[in-house]
């Protein structure tokens, strides 16, 4: 289901121009899409530079598909899902009609939110600070004693709107006006892949949404390999994971990248109608720039990093299964035990990745060689660089 803005105001984050610093930094990037590109580590500098951090607010999460929700979270009129993107408010809220709309909720007053960062039900959005009140399309639906203004049109006046696509029931959202969709593009690229699963009848389970201090890149490249797991995860991940499995990348364009990793033993699964590989394999759909599906037999788990700041990472993710299966179990008890489980391995990613990230700025931190089996890595790697080196006419370019 495709989504876009009907009418009114549309933005993008605003774009910044790069200093010295940052144009060093991308054209030191940029050789990750040579032939022969070094197997090495981004400089630390990209972990912690402010003045890269401003250049991704514009170039990458300004233009970019962001996995935000499931629809799960938005079933009924009324529900939303709210929060910030690299500084940039966002709430998505289904309306009346069933027609999902992602807006800004900064009030068009002076500028009070009109709705905090969370999830909810409501009917309309009322601004707390002078309680004028918006439909759950955008639209002003009432404003006491602004009618002595005459240059005040409450017709006219209604929250910016953003790009929001559904595509098998993930939700993602673009602040670019003119997005290309989204929906097609996986569809063609990952479509096939992932039939079999049924992502479309799957329930969300279990959902979690943390906070990690740490640099967006620093998680999403972890999320690119498995090397970790024998460090990281000895006690969860590696009970699934042969040491020193290999990962491959099986699909690279600039927004998808899915990458295929073995079981130590086939999945037994019930529910779906699984073909050898698959029950075989655990298949990682990244959605460039932050979001990633992964496939575990039965269950599909999905996770989404939004930066907060140049060193703080929002986590949000949920846990599928087959409406079938879930049918037959006790839902809250599913609830608790998937929340947990994803919460014991995200922390002990979290556990990880904020060490990394104190020592960024050290005068000792510095570009390390990658293992081979890394290449997600360099893939991401490379979508950072093509993003940060095309401008909008050419972005995101060879779909
Ligand atoms: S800032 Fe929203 S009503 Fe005044
Ligand atoms: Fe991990």
């Amino acid at each position: 289901m495709t989504q876009r803005p009907a009418t009114g105001h549309t933005s993008s984050l605003p774009e910044q121009v790069p200093d010295h610093e940052v144009t060093s930094l991308v054209r030191e990037l940029s050789r990750y899409l040579e032939p022969d590109a070094p197997a090495v580590s981004m400089p630390p500098s990209a972990y912690h530079s402010s003045a890269l951090y401003e250049f991704e607010r514009s170039r990458i999460f300004g233009r970019s598909w962001l996995l935000v929700a499931h629809a799960d979270q938005l079933a009924v009129p009324g529900d939303y899902v709210s929060l910030e993107v690299a500084g940039e408010p966002v709430t998505v809220v289904r309306d009346r009609s069933g027609t999902l709309h992602a807006l800004s909720p900064v009030c068009r007053h002076r500028m009070m939110p009109v709705v905090e960062p969370g999830a909810g039900r409501t009917d309309a959005f009322t601004c707390p600070y002078h309680l004028w009140r918006y439909g759950l399309d955008g639209r002003l639906s009432g404003a006491t004693h602004m009618r002595g203004n005459p240059a005040f049109d409450p017709d006219t006046c209604r929250l910016p709107e953003f790009a929001v696509e559904e595509w098998r029931g993930f939700v993602y959202l673009n602040f670019a006006p003119q997005a290309e969709p989204v929906s097609a593009h996986l569809e063609r690229h990952i479509g096939g892949e992932l039939a079999a699963y049924r992502l479309e009848e799957m329930v969300q389970v279990g959902a979690y949404v943390e906070e990690w201090q740490v640099n967006w890149k620093l998680a999403v490249e972890n999320s690119h390999e498995n090397y970790h797991v024998m460090g990281l995860h000895p006690n969860t991940v590696a009970l699934i994971t042969p040491r020193g499995a290999d990962m491959d990348v099986r699909v690279d364009t600039p927004w998808v990248l899915r990458l295929r990793s073995p079981f130590k033993e086939p999945l037994d699964t019930t529910a779906l109608d699984l073909s050898e590989e698959q029950l075989a394999f655990m298949y990682n759909c990244c959605v460039f720039p932050s979001s990633s599906l992964a496939t575990f037999g039965d269950s599909v788990v999905w996770i989404s990093f939004i930066p907060l700041s140049v060193d703080r990472t929002q986590v949000r993710g949920g846990i599928l299964m087959p409406a079938s299966q879930v049918a037959a179990a006790d839902r809250e008890a599913l609830r608790k035990q998937t929340e947990e489980d994803a919460g014991v391995v995200n922390g002990e990613d979290r556990w990880g990745l904020e060490r990394v990230q104190r020592v960024v700025g050290s005068r000792f931190a510095g570009r390390g060689h990658l293992s081979p089996k890394e290449p997600g890595v360099l893939a991401f790697y490379r979508g950072l660089a093509r993003a940060f080196v095309r401008d909008d006419a050419d972005w995101p370019g060879a779909l």
